[in-house]
Order: structure tokens, then C-alpha cells, then sequence
């Protein structure tokens, strides 16, 4: 599980100053338990996600990944989560054959066991035809399966995915959301940011919303639906925005 307590992250910016990326969060998010966060460009999502990922310190704050507070051992805290960004991580020369198995190796996994769960990630991905291709050549969709494998491998108990679907087709789509499904029908702990407002609609247990790095609403969806009398996400979430500014 996760648990997040009253993080904070403060940038230093020549240009702009002191930012607040993330002012104050504090949430939670369980084993078996698919959590979305949402909020507009600029909000503070990816920040929060490489926080808990220890890829950055948070100004104040800590949380905690299954129990082991990211602070004080960061390392055995990252041992329990796979984190998806962007194309973190993806070696440009390398092909996904290479890369997966370059980190099944970090993981001690051996070279035949990474081969079948990339044999798997790619039925389901449909990422047969570009399996010995070099990362630079490519599409933005077929570099995101190739991390989404990377980030999956070594079925960690705790998944942070920033924006997992972004970039992909709707079949893709699909499968991802049939992968973090399947994660939490496992036990695990899903935590992932979208702007695609269905997708989390059908996938969350629960909503947050952040807004100017702040928790504006936070809640199942039925009890966002209740608390704000309205019917979709989309809605839902444009009114939490409006009123925070
Ligand atoms: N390394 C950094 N240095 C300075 N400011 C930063 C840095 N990283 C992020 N920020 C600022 O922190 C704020 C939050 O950014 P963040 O990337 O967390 O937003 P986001 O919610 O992920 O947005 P998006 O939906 O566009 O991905 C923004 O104002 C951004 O400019
Ligand atoms: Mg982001």
C-alpha cells in the first residue's frame, strides 16, 4: 500500500520563483485498491508520482510504500514499486527484447523467465512486430507498451503510473486498463494520474483530485457523485477545479 502524509515539494525556479508543486498532500491507497489522480496541466501529478517513485525528496513530508517510509530507506521502498513515466528508463539503443531483459537482470530475473513475461506483455500489447527494434525508431505508442513492460516485469506490489494510456490506441488502451485490473484483482496497490476522465471513471476505487498541488476533492466515485450531486467525471472534475481557483 501507500501512504502519503502531508507531502510537500517546493521548486526553485530563476525565472519564476519559489513553486509549489505540491502543497500539502496527504492520501492513501491500499493493497487491492486502484487510486486516480486527477488535475489540470501543471498541478502537481507527475511531481507527486516521482516523489513516492524516490526519484525526487519531497521539501516536507514523507510516505510510505508498503510500510518503509521513503525517506529513511528509499531503496528498499523503490524494491516494491514499478514506476511508468514517459520513456524513463528506455535506452535508446537498445531494443525492448534487450531492455526487459536488461532489467530482468536488476531484478534477478533470468534471462528465459524475462523472455516468457515479454512474450506475454507482447500478446497482450501486441508488440510482436517491433520486439528487436532499437527504441529511437520507435512510434510514441509502441516506446509506451515497451515501459509499460518495464514498469510490470517484476510484478511489484506497488504500481505508480503517470498518465499509463497516454499516447496509446484505443486497443492498447484496453489492454492497459485490463492490466491494472488485473494488479489490483492480485492485491496490489495501483496508483496513476490520466486526463482521460472515463477511463478513470470505470477504473477507480477512489478519486483525487488535486489542484495548484492542493487535495481539492478526494473520494469514491459514487461518494463524489453524492457529495456534488452530479452524474459524470467530467463534470465532477471541472466544477472541483473551478471552484479551488
Ligand atoms: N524540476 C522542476 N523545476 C521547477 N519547476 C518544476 C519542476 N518540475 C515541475 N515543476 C513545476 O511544478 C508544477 C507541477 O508540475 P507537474 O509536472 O507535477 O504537473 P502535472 O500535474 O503532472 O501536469 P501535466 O498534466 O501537464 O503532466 C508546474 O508548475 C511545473 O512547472
Ligand atoms: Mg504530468
Amino acid at each position: 500500500m501507500i501512504r502519503a502524509e502531508a507531502l510537500r515539494k517546493i521548486f526553485y525556479d530563476k525565472k519564476r520563483g519559489e513553486i509549489t508543486a505540491v502543497d500539502n498532500l496527504s492520501f492513501e491507497c491500499r493493497s487491492g485498491m486502484i487510486l486516480g489522480i486527477l488535475g489540470l496541466n501543471g498541478a502537481g501529478k507527475t511531481t507527486t508520482l516521482r516523489i513516492l517513485a524516490t526519484l525526487i525528496k519531497p521539501s516536507s513530508g514523507t510516505a510510505f510504500i508498503n510500510g518503509i517510509d521513503i525517506l529513511k530507506d528509499s531503496e528498499k521502498a523503490k524494491a516494491q514499486l514499478g514506476f511508468l513515466s514517459g520513456d524513463t528508463g528506455l535506452y535508446r539503443r537498445l531494443t525492448p527484447k534487450e531492455i526487459v531483459r536488461y532489467f530482468g537482470e536488476l531484478y534477478g530475473i533470468s534471462k528465459q523467465e524475462s523472455d516468457k513475461r515479454l512474450a506475454e506483455f507482447s500478446d497482450r500489447l501486441s508488440m510482436g512486430d517491433f520486439l528487436d527494434t532499437k527504441i529511437d525508431k520507435l512510434s510514441t505508442g509502441q516506446r509506451q507498451k515497451v515501459s509499460i513492460a518495464r514498469t510490470m516485469l517484476h510484478n511489484p506490489p506497488v504500481l505508480i503510473m503517470d498518465e499509463p494510456t497516454a499516447g496509446l490506441d484505443i486497443l492498447a488502451s484496453s489492454n492497459i486498463v485490463e492490466l491494472i485490473k488485473r494488479a489490483k484483482s492480485q492485491n496490489r496497490s495501483v496508483l496513476f494520474s490520466t486526463h482521460v476522465m472515463h477511463e478513470a471513471q470505470k477504473l477507480c476505487d477512489e478519486i483525487l483530485i488535486i489542484h495548484r498541488g492542493k487535495s481539492v476533492k478526494s473520494g469514491t466515485i459514487d461518494e463524489l457523485k453524492i457529495e456534488t450531486g452530479m452524474d459524470d467525471l467530467d463534470r465532477i472534475f471541472m466544477e472541483s477545479v473551478r471552484n479551488a481557483q
